[in-house]
């Protein structure tokens, strides 16, 4: 069961949730009780490690039995250097991670800003308690020994209550979107298969998207022979899913979303080594998060045209798989020497970027692909790179990374580095030719492909599945690039 937020002018107060600043004298917010309950924090701060640094927590009880868990908000001053929507996130997500730590299952936040609307912080806190919190648990057969005590429902002091309600509303509808994005990417290749992918797809009819898929026979027919190449090893079927959504106006032209949907990727017959090849489940990120940006917008009712197409394929080693040294011929007619099957990701975003520009002549499109080990490499798992023909997207691409904190790294497409993929025999091969920027060639394979559209690529091979806790998501799937492109979208396309 998922955790449930609410809003209360009258919140019940057994376990309660309060802030607490870095180096300023504590002063208990009065609706927490008396001078006892004050001193009691003075106290406890000096007698313990919990100094109110931002995220640190503290659990105690007062006199009358009560728990009170101190959050630390940071320094008082510096406020207008801080994103304060990431800054309210993070405590939100401190909140998630001690409760959850201490075995709460309900609990309410009496936590304000100073100088700051209750309909700013708290939605805002609440968001990112409730990403934190996220959780997949539908395969444990057996009680989990803490399931008792799994965080159920936070809520939120406010006297406020209307307009934080309906600051909340929107934030919620993303982190269904993000949600559903995680599922997509934690679900195991058995279970997200092509099919099941096309099928999620399809379930946003529900919600107002128009929605078609193109089976084999419709791209054979079309001459992705790309795409299909990488398919056409495995027992499953490649498929291509359009997602429309119309918010805008009638016929304006949309705006495009891409994603690398490899259901599995193994390599093909440029076999991956054993280690690590249980991530490759991942190597849907890129559709997954078109999937749950179309969610998000058709939800909230985005007054804006935006099309999402998804290439979906497992990439399989197999007696019908397609050999290094095959030549494709792509949508474009470009013809292509795969020479590593491995790079698969780029082969069918090439057919998909092409029939996008070439069907919706969009106003531009952005990709997502979780598309070379080489992002790794340059950017640990901090960010995710960010590759432009057009500074003004790139701009506002790197601007709604940072108000959500997604953050992204722009690099370069020099014509220098083109030539890299040239082939002997065929337009081009699908790798670059010598050592390094292993992103780059990548990205300058896509780009071929695309013709004066304004095109941005997000390499989230980096950001897409986690080893570790981040502050808006316990360690796995994170489904960046959701809220960073409904935040551009909402910023830039929705005519406000
Ligand atoms: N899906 C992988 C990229 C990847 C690697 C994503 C690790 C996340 C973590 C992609 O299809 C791939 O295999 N790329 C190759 C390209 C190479 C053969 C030119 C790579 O990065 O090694
Ligand atoms: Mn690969
Ligand atoms: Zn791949």
């Amino acid at each position: 069961m998922s955790l449930k937020i609410s809003f209360q002018k009258d919140a019940p107060k057994t376990v309660l949730c309060v802030g607490v600043h870095e180096n300023s004298p504590v002063v208990c917010d009065p609706s927490c009780g008396d001078q006892t309950v004050s001193d009691l924090i003075t106290k406890a701060v000096a007698n313990s490690t919990f100094k109110g640094k931002l995220s640190q927590s503290l659990s105690i009880f007062t006199p009358a039995g009560q728990r009170l868990i101190l959050i630390g908000l940071g320094p008082k001053e510096d406020k207008k250097t801080d994103n304060r929507e990431v800054y309210w996130q993070k405590i939100g997500s401190a909140i998630s991670c001690v409760l959850s730590c201490i075995g709460c299952t309900e609990a309410s936040v009496d936590i304000h800003g100073e100088g700051e609307e209750d309909s700013f912080v708290l939605p805002n806190m609440a968001l990112g308690t409730l990403l934190r919190s996220w959780r997949f648990e539908k395969y444990f057969t057996k009680k989990q020994p803490d399931e008792l005590f799994r965080l159920k429902q936070v809520t939120f002091q406010t006297a406020t209550l209307e307009a934080v309600e309906k600051a909340f509303a929107p934030l919620a509808i993303v982190a269904e979107g993000v949600f559903l994005t995680r599922e997509l990417v934690t679900e195991p290749a058995n279970v997200v298969t092509p099919a099941t992918l096309a099928l999620t797809a399809m379930s946003l009819q529900k919600v107002g998207v128009t929605v078609e898929v193109l089976e084999e026979a419709d791209m054979k027919k079309l001459g992705m022979g790309a795409l299909l190449g990488v398919g056409q090893g495995s027992a499953h079927d490649s498929k291509v899913a359009i997602m429309r959504w119309e918010g805008g106006q009638k016929g304006e032209a949309p705006i495009a979303f891409v994603g690398k949907g490899v259901t599995f990727d193994t390599g093909g017959l440029s076999l991956k080594p054993s280690t690590s090849m249980e991530d490759m489940k991942d190597d849907m990120g890129g559709a997954g998060v078109v999937i749950g940006l179309m969610q998000t917008l058709a939800l909230r009712k985005a007054k804006v045209n935006a099309v999402g197409v998804i290439a979906i394929v497992e990439n399989m080693p197999s007696s019908t798989a397609q050999r290094p040294s095959d030549v494709v011929t792509s949508l474009s007619g470009q013809t292509i020497e795969v020479l590593n099957t491995d790079a698969e990701g780029r082969l069918i975003l090439a057919d998909a970027l092409w029939y996008t520009q070439d069907r919706f002549k969009p106003k531009f499109m952005i990709d997502l692909a979780t598309l070379t080990g080489a992002m790794i490499v340059a950017l640990g798992k901090e960010r995710a790179g960010l590759f432009a023909t057009d500074d003004g997207l790139a701009d506002k691409l790197l601007k709604a990374g940072e108000q959500v904190n997604e953050l992204l790294w722009r690099f370069p497409l020099d014509d220098a580095y083109d030539k890299e993929i040239n082939s002997t025999i065929a337009d081009m091969k699908n790798i670059g030719s010598g050592r390094g920027a292993g992103s780059i060639t990548a990205a300058k394979f896509l780009q071929r492909f695309v013709n004066n559209v304004p095109w941005a690529h997000l390499d989230i091979a980096s950001v897409t599945l986690m080893d570790k806790d981040i502050p808006m998501a316990a360690k796995g799937a994170t489904a960046f690039g959701v809220r960073l492109l409904n935040r551009f979208v909402a910023d830039n396309y929705e005519g406000k």
